[in-house]
């Protein structure tokens, strides 16, 4: 949540502005740059950076700060947005995260400064003002430390001030990385805002930095500390849409590959986790969290181990009863979600092994866990989950893999013909076949897209929509909910086929649409009989399957998907949902790539 550039080098403005636009899927609200020349100045807008831009003077300046937000104290508009300006207007602020104790630390120390914004945030160059003077104005950096020991709840920070030409940083919780670029010097939110990455510092929870004539960073005692530059030269950030009128769309589109890459480099590496598992819990957020729920029934079914899948927000405060050997894992496709990492500290502290799986190398999620898989989806940059969740499902297939023969290894002795009696069922090798895997990666997706747009038109013109399936297609019913309410702002629900009886079926009327989900073969008929119900209410029903002999008639579209072995249809029966969702949005307006509210990377709890 909100993006924070920094750079100190040759003529800024433009650099602050380009670190923006590839930071831009992290907040978009509102967002402001401020510079140096004598004096500070600052530039705000609401909207996109494009905005900012446009009003940015044609000024040289060597050093300056830029930020992208996403509301979280106070709403979006021009007062609200950062860079944020202590009361003497010398020191101009960024920040990333929540201050808990804002409202204590102004009666505390600013009683006499009156803020001129509704923000936690504005708190910081004030606070920093306020020790450097008490201080006499001796060292900003002790002053900044001193301001930072004061602070409660998750931040990074970068400000400049007119007292120096030196740009002042710190993080807590939430991320922070600086680049080195010949004699210049990049701050960032992440990699993917930096222009450069060949030389990357990942600056450590609780470390302060400046970027003086050179680059000094110091530990919670102030001590400084070595620096050690990781070359990421080979992430690649593509921020190219590729000639796709969205991002969304292109990384729609870039399913098959993005599972291609994953299965080339899962060849090579090792999954590093204990001898012996017992149970697994798994703990994430929204899309993640639904890959969770398919990933639980590939285990059970599959590797026979016992599985619980908890939502992070909820995890951190149901009292989790720890059970014998039990793995933990962490799905985040930005391995920064700020409730996943919450439970990942939590799970740690309960003495579980933690295991992460991302999409983003060294994110915070993997300098936690004891252990991680990177996904190789690409970078993601609309909000909506696409090409993630779909590669996250993968990978969790893979992992199934890992644990039947984790359990074949354990039973070697009783395991002669490569099958395995476990309870009451079979455990085999793999629950695919290689070539059932090669027509995986090689799925087109202009197959799937060809009833599309017809359907786009009418479900467009919808207050609510209603998503069934059973078993496996249940979670791509949650899934495609989401989806679709995340972009469009149409209302759906989701729910199991069985249950409409329970309740739903008294919405049903000749305006209702419900699409129903069948990939399951031996669930064929109890989907039936809820699509038949629906329709004898006068509902109309969308289909999406890979079935073409179940006689479909009634139905008033028929979404086919390719037809793939079955434990791979919950990989595919979600794309149905991204095209739809993405092709809703476009025609009802909005931008599919920045739906309002949100943002890609939810850095508070
Ligand atoms: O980066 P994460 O996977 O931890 O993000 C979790 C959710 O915020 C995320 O999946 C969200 O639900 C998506 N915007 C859905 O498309």
């Amino acid at each position: 949540m909100c993006g924070i550039i920094a750079v100190k080098g040759q003529n800024v403005l433009p650099k602050i502005i380009d670190g923006l636009k590839r930071l831009e899927y992290r907040g978009y609200d509102s967002c402001g740059l401020s510079y140096k020349t004598d004096v500070i100045h600052t530039v705000k807008t609401i909207g996109y950076i494009d905005n900012l831009e446009k009003k940015i003077p044609n000024k040289k300046s060597n050093i300056g700060i830029g930020h992208t937000r996403w509301a979280t104290h106070g709403i979006p508009c021009e007062k609200n947005s950062h860079p944020h300006i202590s009361e003497s207007g010398k020191i101009a602020c960024v920040h990333n995260g929540i201050l808990e104790n804002y409202k204590e630390l102004k009666d505390k120390y600013l009683s006499n400064i009156k803020l001129k914004s509704e923000t936690d945030s504005e708190i910081i160059p004030n606070l920093i003002e306020y020790f450097y003077n008490k201080q006499n104005r001796k060292n900003l950096l002790k002053a900044f430390f001193s301001a930072i020991q004061e602070f409660k709840g998750s931040f990074a920070i970068a400000f400049i001030s007119e007292y120096d030409n030196n740009i002042y940083f710190a993080r807590n919780q939430s991320p922070l990385v600086i680049s080195k670029f010949g004699d210049e010097f990049f701050l960032s939110s992440d990699v993917n805002g930096l222009y450069s990455k060949n030389q990357v510092f990942y600056l450590p929870n609780n470390y302060v930095g400046v970027l003086s004539d050179d680059f000094h960073v110091y530990d919670n005692n102030l001590q400084e500390i070595d620096i050690k530059y990781t070359d990421y030269s080979n992430m690649i950030c593509d921020i190219n849409k590729d000639g796709f009128e969205y991002f969304m769309l292109k990384e729609i589109y870039e399913i098959p590959n993005a599972i291609k890459k994953t299965y080339n480099h899962l060849k090579t590496i090792e999954f590093v986790l204990p001898e012996k598992i017992d149970n697994i819990l798994f703990v994430s957020c929204g899309t993640s969290y639904h890959s969770s729920l398919v990933g639980k029934k590939y285990i059970e079914k599959y590797a026979q181990v016992p599985v619980e899948c908890e939502i992070a927000s909820e995890f951190l405060y149901n009292d989790y009863l720890v059970k014998p050997n039990t793995l933990a894992i962490f799905i985040t496709q930005s391995g920064e979600t700020a409730d996943t990492l919450k439970s990942l500290e939590l799970a740690k502290n309960l003495g579980l092994f933690t295991l992460a799986i991302t999409n983003v190398p060294n994110s915070s999620v993997t300098q936690l866990a004891d252990s991680t898989i990177n996904m190789q989806a690409g970078v993601e940059i609309c909000v909506a989950s696409t090409k993630a969740y779909t590669t996250q499902i993968y990978v969790l297939l893979e992992l199934t893999n890992f644990l039947i023969n984790q359990k074949k290894e354990l039973y070697k002795s009783i395991d002669k013909n490569r099958t395995l009696i476990e309870g009451n069922r079979t455990i085999n090798y793999i629950p695919y076949s290689e070539i059932g895997l090669q027509n995986l990666m090689d799925i087109n997706i202009s197959d799937i897209d060809i009833r599309i747009d017809k359907v786009a038109e009418k479900l467009a013109k919808l207050k609510h929509l209603h998503i069934i399936g059973k078993n496996y297609d249940y979670i791509t019913a949650m899934e495609g909910s989401l989806k679709i309410k995340e972009i469009s702002y149409i209302f759906t629900d989701a729910y199991p086929c069985g249950e409409l009886k329970h309740g739903t079926l008294s919405l049903i009327d000749n305006d209702s649409y419900v699409v129903a989900i069948m990939t399951e073969r031996k669930l064929i008929a109890k989907t039936l009989n809820a699509i038949h119900e629906i329709i004898s209410r006068g509902g109309k029903v969308i289909c999406i399957t890979p079935f073409v002999d179940v006689d479909l008639s009634d139905a008033c579209d028929v979404i086919f998907l390719p037809d793939l072995e079955s434990v791979f249809l919950p990989i595919v029966s979600i794309i149905p949902f991204h095209l739809l969702s993405y092709k809703i949005t476009r025609l009802l307006g909005y931008n599919p790539d920045k739906p309002r509210n949100l943002a890609k990377s939810v850095t508070v709890e």
